[in-house]
């Protein structure tokens, strides 16, 4: 089930934000502290949705400031007038004695942390008198979930559990997985009760938040940022339209290590890899396919029973979206027989950065016979990468004098917020070139911008992004999925 808090400043707002909360919410919880003044008769009066009245103090993190004995009142009124729930603090159960007809939440708030002793927290709760259990606390570590989950698996006392904050955000829909009897989502961005909370639209169209369950299989992203991917809605759009009953989240993860052991324990069946542990994490995992291996990074892990295995969709991702994009552009003058021979062939090819996507894409189009050279800050990362690949390296400032057909941006200067960067000074876009930038947010960086404007061909990221995600999700799934290599992403499930 999913609540929706109703944060509105004035009755007048409430009583709209209540009728459109009942339109997509299971039950709404109205939050007296943000009311400038609420009049819960006409709050409470003709609700088509149960309704939780909360009145939570400034101390206890909400926005009642005035004093303790009108606040509790209030709560006493809630239940003359019939509400369905009150949520009242742990501390405060004592001062409502006659609750009738109306279920009591009993909650505990923690702003900064996770504490270690949330088992015992819980048992205190469950054993106030209380219907429900409300144990919410703050995610300062990805694991930091893990500990709610296996609390909750661990009680069948009626609970309301997560973490809050951005690290917090899986907790918000993996709870309903392990237990938890219902979420919170805003009724849109902006009117959160809480931090970390997704929007109502987001819970119920990308996530499908009402139909997990135990068996719902949860799959993943991890990096760092990752606010910025759109794997979940492609994914989540995979799944759904396939019927398969699983849900792929964002884990921004910054110990590798610690979260390998929250895969293993909570059974997370499959992840894609991003910036900056596409090569750290060949350390954590039982077989890395000989691909992968070669690159030295690994962009998708599958789980099969602890057993973690490795490959690289990055390469035929990027080689087959830049194959694509040129062979449309010569079509008009392509000869009968061509198509063998890759449009990469003996092609000048520039690519600037050595992480894991160049890595990627270096051993990708070495395959197809480009003259690869590699332009790289750290001038260490990138004689590794030319050492392996068998490639050239030049230095930054050597750019503009070389001799480029096709150049390739694989570092992350350009990527939303920092729009108006770019990897390379203009005057090493010529006329004819082909750029392609794997960035996809924004679709036109700045680089693809000036490239556009200069009469170069320009691909952005958005198609290898797609068929890197169609193997993987064949890789999740086990089922074809449309728009991978060699087939034109057309069909591309939930991605806008
Ligand atoms: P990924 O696995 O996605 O390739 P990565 O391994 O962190 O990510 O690699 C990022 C690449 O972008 C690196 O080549 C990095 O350059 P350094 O090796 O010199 O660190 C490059 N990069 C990131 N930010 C950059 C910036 N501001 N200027 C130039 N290069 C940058």
């Amino acid at each position: 089930m999913i609540c929706i808090p109703i944060t509105a400043g004035s009755n007048h707002e409430a009583l709209k934000d209540l009728r459109l909360a009942c339109a997509s919410a299971d039950l709404v919880e109205l939050r007296l502290d943000y009311i400038d003044r609420p009049d819960l008769d006409s709050l409470l009066r003709d609700r088509p949705r149960p309704v939780i009245v909360t009145n939570r103090a400034v101390d206890q993190g909400g926005m009642y400031s005035g004093n303790e004995s009108s606040r509790i009142d209030m709560l006493k009124k809630a239940i003359d007038l019939g509400a369905d729930y009150i949520d009242i603090e742990h501390d405060c159960v004592d001062k409502i004695k006659d609750i009738g007809a109306t279920k009591l939440i009993v909650s505990y708030h923690n702003f900064q942390e996770t504490p270690h002793d949330i088992g015992r927290i819980h048992s205190g709760l469950a054993n106030s008198g209380a219907h429900i259990a409300k144990l919410v606390t703050f995610a300062n570590r990805i694991e930091d979930n893990y500990r709610i989950f296996e609390m909750l698996e661990n009680s069948d006392f009626p609970t309301i559990s997560f973490c809050m904050g951005e690290l917090g955000q899986v907790s918000r829909i993996l709870s309903l997985k392990y237990g938890g009897i219902f979420t919170f989502a805003s009724l849109d961005k902006g009117k959160e009760s809480a931090p970390g909370q997704l929007t109502i639209d987001d819970l119920t169209n990308i996530y499908h938040a009402r139909e997990i369950g135990k068996t719902t299989a949860v799959y993943g992203l991890i990096g760092n940022p990752v606010d910025h991917s759109m794997g979940h809605v492609f994914h989540n759009g995979v799944f759904n339209k396939t019927g398969v009953d699983a849900r792929y989240l964002r884990f921004k993860v910054d110990d590798l290590g610690g979260f390998i052991d929250s895969v293993k324990r909570f059974d997370i069946k499959g992840l894609s890899v991003t910036i900056p542990h596409k090569e750290s994490i060949i350390q954590f995992i039982d077989e890395v396919d000989p691909v992968a291996e070669q690159i030295g990074a690994v962009n998708t892990v599958i789980n099969d029973q602890g057993r973690l295995s490795g490959c690289n969709t990055d390469a035929p991702a990027a080689v087959s979206a830049l194959e694509e994009v040129m062979i449309n552009d010569a079509a008009g003058d392509r000869t009968e027989g061509n198509d063998a021979v890759s449009p990469v062939c003996n092609r000048n090819v520039t690519i600037i950065g050595a992480g894991g996507a160049a890595r990627a894409i270096v051993f990708g189009l070495r395959e197809k016979g480009a003259n690869i050279t590699v332009v790289n800050r750290n001038h260490d990362r990138a004689r590794r990468l030319v050492d392996d690949a068998g490639c050239d390296y030049a230095a930054p400032d050597r750019l503009t004098e070389m001799n480029t057909d096709i150049l390739i941006n694989t570092t992350s200067v350009g990527m939303f917020p920092h729009v108006d960067e770019s990897p390379v000074p203009e005057a090493v876009l010529k006329e004819g070139m082909v750029v392609f930038d794997i960035i996809y947010n924004p679709r036109e960086t700045k680089l693809l911008k000036i490239a556009r404007r200069k009469g170069c061909t320009i691909l952005d990221g958005t198609e290898m992004f797609i068929k890197q995600a169609v193997l993987q999700s064949e890789l999740f799934t086990g089922l074809r999925v449309a728009g991978g290599p060699g087939k034109r992403a057309k069909i591309t499930p939930g991605f806008a």
